[in-house]
Formats: C-alpha cells, sequence, structure tokens
C-alpha cells in the first residue's frame, strides 16, 4: 500500500462504505478510512486461518488454561452467563456459582438502592466509595459513567496512592449515609488496602467502631483478608481466580456499577456482553467484528508500522473507555515473548491513549493532523445522545465525522491558496480511522461495546502468540516499590539512589 492515499480507494470504489462496513445489531464498524484494500483483506484473513483461531476461541470458552504462565483458564464469558449456558474449569460447572454469587450481588444492590439495606444509624445509603485500582476500578467506574440515573446514589471512585483523593471525598460525604465498596482481587493491593484501612479509621471515628460491618461491603478471592478486615458475612462477594482483573468488570467487581443503575440494567449490560460472546463464536471471519478490528489493529501496527493508537469517543458518558481500554490492550497485549518463551515475531501492543474527542480536537490532535507521528484511530460515536439536548444536537457527531475526514483527505497546497504561510497550512491526511457507532449507550450497548473490546485483545494475542492473561512487568515494580518505602522511612540503607532518596528526605525533613 506503500504511497496509496485513501482518498485514491474511495475513488476507485463510490460503494467502498458499503464493502467496508459491518453491522451487529445496533453497533457498526466503519472502517472504509483504513488504508486498507480487498487483497490485503484477503491476506489478513488468510492469517486468521493460518493462526487456528477457531481452535483457540474454542480453547478459551472451554475453560482450557489459556493463561499458560499462571496455569488458569479465563473465563470471564462464564460471567455474563445464563442458566442454560455451559462453562466449565477442570471438567466443573462454574455455572451455578456464577448465579448464586450474581443473584447475592443483585439482592444487595437493590435492597441498598431501595433504602432497605441501611448505614449503622439506620439512615439509606446515598453515597457510594468504590476503593479499588486498575480493573477493580476502571471497569466500574465506566459503567456508572456511562449508564447512571436520576436514580443513582452518589458514587465516587479513590484509586490511587497518595491519600488526597480520599481525603476530597471523605470531605464531601457523610459517614451515616455512605458506603464503601472495597474491590480487590487479591485484597492484598498496597495502594488499596492503604485506602480501605484510612477510610474504616475515618468511619470508626465519625460513628464508632461497631459501624464499619453496615458501611463497608467487599469483593475479592482472599476470604481471610476479607475477615481480617471486619467485613460482614453478608456484604462479601466472591469472584474467582479464573477471572482476570482487566475482565472483572462482569463479576461481584461490578457491585458499585449495580448499586448505581440497578440489577435490572446490569443484567441488560451482562446480555449485551453475551450477545457479542455469540456473535464472536458464531460469525464468518469477514464479518465478525472482533475478528475485524483485530485485523485492522495488526495490519496498521505491523504492516503500517504505526505504534500508537488513539481512541476518540465523542459522547461525554463514554469519556472513561479509553481509560479502560488503556489497561485492556496494554496489559494484555504488552508482551515481547510468545506463549513458549521465545520473542516475539512482531511489533505487539501499541501505545493506547485518547480522552472526549470533543475536548481532544481542541487540544492535542494538532498533532495527528500535522505532525511527525504516526497514529491511528478509533472514533467512537453515538446516534442518539443519552442526554439529548436540542441545542447540541448532531453537534458532537458532526465534529467526529469532520475529524475523520480531515484525518483522511488533509487539505493539499492548491486548496490551500497561495500566501506566505501556506505551507504552514499544508495537511498531509492519510491518517488511518475506523468509526465505531452505537445507536444509543444502553447498558446491552456498553456490554456489547466491552465485550467487542476483549475479544478483539484475544484475537490479536492469537496474532502474534502471545499470554493475554498475565502482566509479570507489573510485579518487580510492586517488589521495588517495598525497598524504596523502607529507604526512604529509613529502615535498611542502600547506595541505589541514594542521591534522590537523601534530597527527598532532606526536603522532608527541612
Ligand atoms: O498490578 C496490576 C494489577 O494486578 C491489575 O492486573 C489489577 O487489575 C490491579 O492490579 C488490581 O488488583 P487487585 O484487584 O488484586 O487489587
Amino acid at each position: 500500500m506503500r504511497g496509496r492515499r485513501i482518498d485514491d480507494l474511495f475513488a476507485a470504489d463510490p460503494e467502498r462504505y458499503e464493502h467496508y462496513a459491518l453491522r451487529h445489531n445496533n453497533l457498526l464498524l466503519d472502517f472504509s478510512r483504513q488504508l486498507l484494500d480487498d487483497e490485503a483483506q484477503r491476506e489478513l484473513l488468510a492469517l486468521v486461518d493460518e493462526c487456528n483461531l477457531g481452535h483457540r476461541i474454542a480453547d478459551l470458552f472451554d475453560g482450557e488454561r489459556v493463561n499458560n504462565t499462571e496455569n488458569r483458564a479465563a473465563l470471564h464469558m462464564a460471567l455474563r452467563a445464563d442458566e442454560d449456558a455451559s462453562f466449565a474449569v477442570d471438567d466443573a460447572s462454574v455455572v451455578d456459582d456464577v448465579l448464586a454469587e450474581r443473584e447475592h450481588c443483585f439482592a444487595f444492590a437493590e435492597a441498598v438502592r431501595s433504602g432497605e439495606r441501611t448505614g449503622y444509624t439506620g439512615e439509606a445509603f446515598t453515597d457510594i466509595v468504590n476503593i479499588g485500582i486498575g480493573g477493580s476500578h476502571l471497569g466500574p467506574q465506566l459503567a456508572v459513567d456511562a449508564l447512571f440515573n436520576e436514580d443513582s446514589p452518589r458514587c465516587h471512585f479513590v484509586s490511587g496512592a497518595g491519600g488526597q483523593q480520599l481525603l476530597n471525598t471523605l470531605s464531601r460525604i457523610d459517614a451515616a449515609s455512605t458506603l464503601f465498596v472495597v474491590c480487590s482481587k487479591t485484597f492484598t493491593t498496597q495502594e488499596t488496602m492503604l485506602n480501605a484501612g484510612a477510610a474504616r479509621e475515618w468511619l470508626q471515628s465519625e460513628l464508632g467502631p461497631e459501624a464499619v460491618g453496615d458501611h463497608f461491603a467487599a469483593v475479592s478471592v482472599n476470604s481471610e483478608a476479607m475477615d481480617q478486615f471486619g467485613i460482614a458475612d453478608d456484604a462479601r462477594f466472591a469472584i474467582w481466580n479464573w477471572v482476570g482483573g482487566r475482565y472483572s468488570l462482569w463479576s461481584a467487581i461490578g457491585l458499585t456499577a449495580m448499586i448505581a443503575i440497578g440489577a435490572d440494567a446490569f443484567q441488560e449490560m451482562l446480555d449485551g456482553a453475551q450477545e457479542m460472546d455469540r456473535h464472536f463464536r458464531g460469525a464468518a471471519w469477514a464479518d465478525n467484528l472482533p475478528v475485524m478490528l483485530a485485523l485492522i489493529d495488526l495490519w496498521n501496527r505491523n504492516c503500517l508500522r504505526m505504534n500508537s493508537h488513539a481512541f476518540l469517543p465523542y459522547e461525554r458518558r463514554l469519556q472513561f473507555f479509553p481509560e479502560y481500554l488503556q489497561q485492556l490492550e496494554m496489559e494484555s497485549l504488552g508482551k515481547s515473548v510468545q506463549r513458549d518463551g521465545k520473542p516475539v515475531e512482531n511489533a505487539t501492543s501499541p501505545v493506547v491513549w485518547g480522552t472526549h474527542g470533543s475536548n481532544a480536537q481542541h487540544s492535542y490532535m494538532q498533532a495527528l493532523h500535522q505532525g511527525t507521528l504516526k497514529v491511528f484511530v478509533d472514533f467512537i460515536g453515538v446516534a442518539i445522545s443519552p442526554d439529548d439536548v436540542e441545542a447540541y444536537r448532531n453537534v458532537a457527531l458532526a465534529n467526529m465525522l469532520a475529524q475523520a475526514e480531515a484525518l483522511r483527505s488533509g487539505r493539499s497546497l492548491q486548496e490551500v491558496g497561495d500566501s506566505e504561510i501556506a505551507l504552514h497550512r499544508v495537511q498531509p491526511g492519510n491518517v488511518p480511522s475506523s468509526v465505531i457507532l452505537l445507536k444509543r449507550v444502553t447498558p446491552a450497548a456498553l456490554g456489547s461495546l466491552v465485550a467487542l473490546y476483549e475479544h478483539k485483545v484475544y484475537v490479536l494475542s492469537v496474532l502474534w502468540d502471545i499470554n493475554p492473561f498475565d502482566q509479570w512487568g507489573v510485579e518487580l515494580g510492586k517488589t521495588l516499590a517495598n525497598k524504596y518505602e523502607a529507604l526512604l522511612n529509613d529502615e535498611i540503607t542502600s547506595t541505589e539512589a541514594a542521591g534522590i532518596v537523601a534530597q527527598i528526605r532532606e526536603w522532608q525533613d527541612d
């Protein structure tokens, strides 16, 4: 495709949109603005069979230990199962456990919403504080922000270490009407445990030590640690080792979202995701949204050698989607060895980034239009905005389509006209992009959208022959942090980084 222009591909095929757009229910993928032709598409589709994708999808859904370095299955699809589904790990069905835990979560969420479950002093909960990080934060945050309605309690999210975020939140809430939801698969993550401990201390100082059981709920595989924390028996929820943190929104980790939007809406979200699972398993590769999204990524990453992928939702309710995808994609696909430990043969995860498109175009989009970066873009649009206000109608969509066209076609010297600054106004264009269009932001649509990207990531992992379910790279930093904490607290001495450690301590001692 070297030297070809996306505009020429449109000129050569007046029906390019018809040939390069896929629709599944209320979700559309328009990839006509990719620098991709029929021949390239054929070659990419051949690669799918060469990599045995069909078998590898079966392995995933059959509960095989696809996470080979941790010897675990990755069966997040079972979390959206209904009673007719069959999902098993080591020949033991997991469906009953999943349905029972979901029922437990839904009953708890509804009791909080209705005011039947109250705080220690008998007040209904008006504020929910989700304490968690990574997969125990980003999924619930995305779902709450995308789907909240006028019946939702106020939801707050406290994630990183720093203290200020928690203090800010505590200063805005009343202990008597606040429920803390501590989400941590391991219940050992430093930042989460720090925040949860500080929140418990605050609550005790406000309402007394006996109040903890009424104001804390928790989700974890680690029931011993939940015991130690003081989580009441009926406010603790299980997840399983076969659920990866970044794939856990569908489990009890979604508790804050269940409380915010209600059990029925959460169930609709699960149904939407399950529908995407069915599509992924059943559709021919060329009509298969996760497969086609993955092939487009592979094409841009490995063939056109782009190392940056921007996600620009033109809908405020999806503003946290890029942040969610950052973990999903970069923690899953940021690997440099294949499943057998040998070096990968191709570049893997690009930099994944982005923000609400409306803001992006007034800040960093300049670099995509005229800079020297090589970026490919997923625009995410919504045809009928949930917060439809007459004066804003179609403004976001018009801007999204305008950006996509500006990236595709640019502006030639001839169009710019003669002037002293003409060369500064020329835009090269030919920046590939796709548009993912949702009819509406419903719970089902959000479920489908997130599952679409989960499966896309799996397809890419198969094409690159890497394990998308481990994250060994983050372990080293955690171990080193313990050492540096001891160094900074003067509990040990070392010559390592002595200069900066001494400077920090000098300023702290001032
Ligand atoms: O350090 C990375 C990570 O393990 C993520 O994979 C995970 O989502 C996050 O930390 C939080 O982990 P946990 O839910 O166990 O607190």
